[in-house]
């Protein structure tokens, strides 16, 4: 038996590289057959996770079956009822229909299995990464010092920048606890009052409390740069220590940018640490005519940008910067003999994992690499300038639309907005929900100024005016069923 025999022992005699070549060809061939006919099927199930359970609910199967069978199930069970963003009428959370490319990279990343821990497990890898991350340092216009690494979203990018901010203003906190460490209990972390719930959630994860944490207040949904001065002002007078300010480029429900040059000033002369979740709208900096959205982000202390929203990528694709490299190296401070070695002669490790809360972690930076070589940042600006575009054009139609009322100019490929043959809360949430399940399209709800109302982020480069009418149509028809 050979080692290839050895690794697919079930399918019959084909050694693993025939499994891959016979097998893939018919799955590719199937992907393919889906992308080119995604619109013909409905966004979403109607079905409830309950029914869907009970399709899976085998007992632990001790022999396997032939794989066609398996792969019959998976197209019959698990991707008839997914969720379809590649569909142009898929209108809901910030998750992208992968290009292409950036498919098929995943695929050899799986393949290649590469750890991105350390280098010596990911010796291209880890440069390939090294290199990326490079790009998006220049991109966010950081200086040579700066150092950044991929994770698994913007959730950890949040976390890792904050942690970098904590151990700046409160040395040793790693190692002592915070409870140990002079001042770190009176530490505060300011958000936007519409920062991404993930940001509240670190002062949590860092032993700090989410009591540690202060809202800022907004003017027009976004942070005000005016109230954070004063809050700023009164909390070090109240003998708190402001440790960071996270500011928002790209608000999960609005997708509006905080004005990131304004909150820089004020940062700047309070002396704190400037975080900017970039998560959604980071990538704005490829883009001529948006990048004015994001002005100020150079000015950052770190910055969370998740390439799997708006460039694209499959999940996950998460990348945190930090200005001061030597913070994000200071931020997780370990020794594992077993893993992070020093190499002789240099005077930098190249081990990512020192950098991560990750230890294993997958080649992400394989289908950005491939993706940015291939199609060059100018397409991915193309791409978001489109949805963008499109978004600009809903807000125009709910605005003329005597039946819908925008809840805002659009900055971003994020909407909210109502219907208004009802104006209660129940209506909006139960339009929405009908709407979706009817498999016609599929958009989300959030709160503002505590009103229900509907949401869409476009994060689909083929959804055009004829889909957004659509939608409108769509939902006049629903909410007909409903009044
Ligand atoms: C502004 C913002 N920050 C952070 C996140 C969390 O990112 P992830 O889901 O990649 O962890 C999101 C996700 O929706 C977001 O919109």
């Amino acid at each position: 038996m050979t080692m290839s025999t050895y690794l697919d022992t079930n399918s019959g005699a084909l050694t693993a590289a025939e499994t891959l070549r016979e097998h893939g060809h018919r799955l590719i061939d199937q992907m393919a057959d889906y992308l080119a006919t995604v619109d013909e099927r409905p966004v979403s199930t109607a079905h409830a996770p309950g029914e869907l359970a009970r399709r899976f609910a085998a007992p632990l199967p001790r022999e396997g079956r032939p794989a066609d069978e398996v792969w019959d199930d998976v197209w019959e069970n698990v991707v008839r009822d997914a969720i379809h963003f590649a569909h142009p009428m898929y209108m809901g959370h910030q998750v992208a229909p992968p290009l292409p490319h950036a498919v098929l990279a995943d695929a050899l990343a799986s393949l290649l299995n590469q750890s991105l821990a350390v280098w010596e497990m990911s010796p291209t890898g880890t440069v390939v990464e090294a290199q990326v991350t490079r790009w998006l340092v220049s991109a966010a216009g950081f200086p040579a010092t700066a150092e950044g690494t991929l994770v698994s979203g913007g959730s950890v990018a949040n976390l890792t920048g904050l942690l970098a901010a904590r151990e700046a203003r409160f040395p040793g906190s790693w190692t002592d606890g915070v409870a140990r460490t002079p001042d770190a209990e009176r530490a505060v972390l300011l958000v936007s009052g519409h920062s991404h719930y993930s940001v509240e959630r670190t002062a949590g994860l860092m032993g700090l409390g989410s009591e540690a944490v202060v809202s800022v207040p907004d003017r027009g949904g976004k942070m005000d740069p005016a109230a954070l001065h004063d809050a700023l002002r009164t909390l070090k007078r109240e003998g708190r220590i402001p440790f960071a300010v996270s500011a928002t480029a790209g608000s999960t429900a609005t997708g509006l940018f905080d004005p990131l040059d304004e909150v820089a000033d004020v940062c700047a002369a309070e002396g704190v640490w400037m975080h900017v979740d970039g998560a959604h709208g980071a990538s704005f900096l490829l883009s001529d005519p948006h990048r004015h959205l994001v002005r100020g982000i150079e000015r950052a202390d770190s910055i969370a940008w998740d390439p799997h929203k708006m460039l694209w990528m499959p999940m996950s694709t998460g990348a945190v910067l930090v200005r001061d490299g030597r913070h994000l190296n200071a931020a997780f401070r370990q020794k594992a003999p077993y893993l992070f070695h020093a190499r002789p002669g240099e005077d930098r490790s190249w081990d990512a994992g020192r950098m991560t809360l990750q230890c294993s972690r997958r080649f992400d930076a394989l289908k950005l690499w491939v993706s940015l070589q291939h199609y060059g940042a100018d397409h991915f600006a193309g791409l978001l300038e489109t949805t963008v575009r499109t978004t600009q054009s809903l807000h125009a139609r709910l605005a003329a639309a005597p039946d819908f009322e925008p809840e805002h100019a659009p900055e971003s490929n994020i909407l909210c907005f109502r219907h208004l043959p009802a104006r209660g809360d129940d209506f909006q949430a139960e339009l929405r929900r009908r709407y979706n399940e009817s498999g016609a399209g599929w958009i989300t709800t959030t709160v503002l100024d505590d009103r229900s109302v509907l949401r869409v982020t476009l994060m689909n480069p083929h959804t055009t005016n004829e889909h957004l009418d659509l939608l409108l149509d769509g939902l006049r028809e629903v909410g007909r069923g409903i009044t």
